[in-house]
Formats: C-alpha cells, sequence, structure tokens
C-alpha cells in the first residue's frame, strides 16, 4: 500500500497498477460533511453527500462514457463537461445520455473514525452511513 498525499487529504493507493488511479480515499471526518452539502473527494474521483438521511458517496464517472463530471452548487447538480449529461445531488439522472446513475460506492469509517470511499465496491442506491 503507498500512502500519498494530494488534496488536503491522504489517499490510500489500492489495486489498479499502473493506472494511477486511487481505489480507497481518505476522506477526513464526518464532520467535514454539512447537511445538504456534495464535496469533491481524490479530486472529484467521487462525491460525497449529506441529506436527512446521512452519508453517500457515488463515483464521480459519468456513466454515458466515463468522463469526470463537476459538481455544481448553485444548481445543486452534477454535470458532465462531454456530453451535457445532468444528474442530481444524489447522482440520479434528470437529463442526457447517460444511461445510468452515478455509481453509488462504498463509504465506511475507519478505526480512527475517518471516512474511507471505497470505488472498488458499489453499494445499493439509497445506502446511507450514519453517524
Ligand atoms: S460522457 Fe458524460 S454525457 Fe457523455
Amino acid at each position: 500500500m503507498v500512502c500519498l498525499t494530494g488534496g488536503g487529504m491522504l489517499r490510500f493507493a489500492a489495486g489498479s497498477p499502473g493506472t494511477g488511479r486511487q481505489r480507497v480515499l481518505v476522506a477526513g471526518t464526518p464532520e467535514e460533511y454539512p447537511a445538504g452539502e456534495v464535496v469533491p473527494v481524490g479530486q472529484g474521483e467521487a462525491f460525497i453527500g449529506r441529506d436527512n438521511n446521512g452519508l453517500y458517496a457515488v463515483e464521480g464517472r459519468c456513466t454515458h462514457l466515463g468522463c469526470r463530471v463537476k459538481w455544481n452548487a448553485g444548481a445543486g447538480e452534477f454535470t458532465c463537461p462531454c456530453h451535457g449529461s445532468v444528474y442530481d445531488h444524489t447522482g440520479r439522472v434528470v437529463r442526457g445520455r447517460a444511461p445510468r446513475p452515478l455509481r453509488p460506492v462504498a463509504l465506511d469509517l475507519d478505526a480512527t473514525g475517518k471516512l474511507m470511499v471505497d470505488l472498488r465496491r458499489g453499494v445499493l442506491a439509497g445506502s446511507r452511513l450514519t453517524v
């Protein structure tokens, strides 16, 4: 396992040799994610949001052809710069070519109370971490 710093947070590399993509991201503490906000982690590899049911994470890749999506806080939606797909704050498709919602991924707390986003593990839509 390799430890890197970037974007103000530690990131752990796991798997994916040679791709440069981090598969498990350490994303700070739950207190860093206020209700109603969506925050990029790992330079946009994933996003963590918090709604009334808890914390959730989605992969930051458009489900059309895999471009990196951007969070537009003013509009409260993700947009894809490649062909214009739009997703709501939970990753559901609002419009555009995207065939599926943004991929919900595992979000866990480690033994030290840090959030871990595991891009290797998809979860059911609507999954929440309550902390
Ligand atoms: S890759 Fe996102 S809409 Fe085509």
